[in-house]
C-alpha cells in the first residue's frame, strides 16, 4: 500500500488560518495602509496597462489595490482557502485579477499557473513565511522582462524576526525616570525556523523562517537581480488602543523591510531552469 503523502505543514498553517486572515485583513490593516501599501506602490511606480505579479497574495489586499490602479493582475499563492476568500473579495470595477494556486517554492506549478512575461512583480509580507527562496529567484528573473521592478516587502530581518524581543526599559535621566521602548536582539546570522502569529488571535501559529537580510537577498542576486531601493519604514503614530508594545508605538524602528529589486538584462544570469532548460545554482534551506 502507498502511503499518503505528509501534508505540507507551512501550507496547513495558512489553510487553517484563512478565514480569521482574511476577515482581520479585509482591504488592509494599519501595517498594509500605512506601510506595506504607500511604499509598495511607490518603489512599484505606474502599473496602468501592465502585467503584474503578485506572490503570495494572501486575501487579495494587494492584488485589489493593483487593479484599481490599472494593473492586469495575476495573483498567486499556495493555499486553495486564502484564494478562494480572495475570489470572494471580488475584482474591483475596471480592474483585472486572475486568482491561480502555486507554490512559490516549486517552479513547474508556477508555471502551469502563469503564461508568457510579466511587467512587474510584488511579494507583499511573505518571503519570510517561504521555505526556499532560490527557486523563486530563478524562476522569476525568467519570467519578468528585464530591468522590470520586484518589489518585496517583508518583516524587517533585524528587529521583527524571530529571536527578538520588544522590551520597556526605565532610565534615571537626571532624577526623571523615563520609560523606553527597546528591541532586544538576540541572534540574527544564523537562519531558522519557529512558529508565530502575524496576527494576535490567529487560530494557529505558522512557520517562520528567518534570515539575515544577506540571506533573504542573495537568492535574487544570484539569480542576476540588482538591488536598486531600500526603505524602512515605521508608524508615525500610535493608536490610541494599542498594546503597550505595539509596533505603532516604535517610531524609530522600522517593523517592515521593502526593498526593490531588478530583473536582469536580456540573457543575464537568471535564466529559469524550466524556460530554459539550465538550472544554475544549488538551492537551498532556511534551515
Ligand atoms: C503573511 S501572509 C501575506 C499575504 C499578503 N501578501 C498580504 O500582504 O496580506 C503570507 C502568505 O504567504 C503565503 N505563502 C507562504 N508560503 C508560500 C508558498 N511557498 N507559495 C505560495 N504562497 C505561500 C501564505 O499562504 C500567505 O497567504
Amino acid at each position: 500500500m502507498t502511503k499518503a503523502p505528509r501534508p505540507d505543514p507551512v501550507r496547513a498553517a495558512w489553510e487553517a488560518n484563512a478565514e480569521f486572515w482574511d476577515s482581520r485583513m479585509a482591504d488592509g490593516n494599519r501595517t498594509q495602509s500605512e506601510l506595506v501599501g504607500p511604499t509598495t506602490d511607490r518603489l512599484l511606480g505606474a502599473v496602468q496597462g501592465r502585467r503584474v505579479l503578485d506572490l503570495a497574495c494572501g486575501n487579495g489586499v494587494s492584488a485589489r489595490r493593483l487593479a484599481r490602479m490599472g494593473a492586469d493582475v495575476v495573483a498567486v499563492d499556495f493555499s486553495r482557502a486564502l484564494v478562494a476568500r480572495a475570489r470572494a473579495r471580488g475584482v474591483p470595477r475596471a480592474g483585472k485579477i486572475r486568482y491561480v494556486v502555486a507554490d512559490l517554492t516549486r517552479p513547474a506549478t508556477l508555471d502551469a499557473a502563469v503564461d508568457g512575461p510579466v511587467d512587474a512583480a510584488v511579494c507583499n509580507m511573505a518571503l519570510m513565511d517561504v521555505r526556499e527562496l532560490r527557486p523563486l529567484g530563478r524562476w522569476l528573473a525568467g519570467r519578468l522582462r528585464p530591468g522590470s521592478p520586484f518589489v518585496v516587502s517583508v518583516c524587517h530581518p533585524a528587529f521583527n524576526g524571530g529571536d527578538v524581543e520588544r522590551v520597556v526599559t526605565e532610565r534615571d535621566d537626571d532624577g526623571v525616570l523615563r520609560d523606553e521602548l527597546a528591541v532586544q536582539v538576540r541572534r540574527y546570522l544564523t537562519p531558522r525556523r519557529h512558529r508565530g502569529l502575524a496576527m494576535v488571535g490567529q487560530p494557529v501559529p505558522h512557520l517562520y523562517f528567518d534570515r539575515p537580510i544577506s540571506g533573504l537577498l542573495r537568492p535574487f542576486l544570484d539569480a542576476g537581480f540588482v538591488l536598486d531601493a531600500f526603505e524602512e519604514p515605521a508608524f508615525a503614530r500610535a493608536g490610541a488602543s494599542d498594546r503597550p508594545l505595539s509596533w505603532s508605538r516604535f517610531a524609530e524602528i522600522p517593523p517592515i523591510l521593502v526593498v526593490r529589486l531588478r530583473a536582469p538584462p536580456a540573457g543575464g544570469r537568471g535564466v529559469s531552469p524550466t524556460l530554459r532548460g539550465a538550472a544554475r545554482s544549488r538551492p537551498s534551506r532556511a534551515r
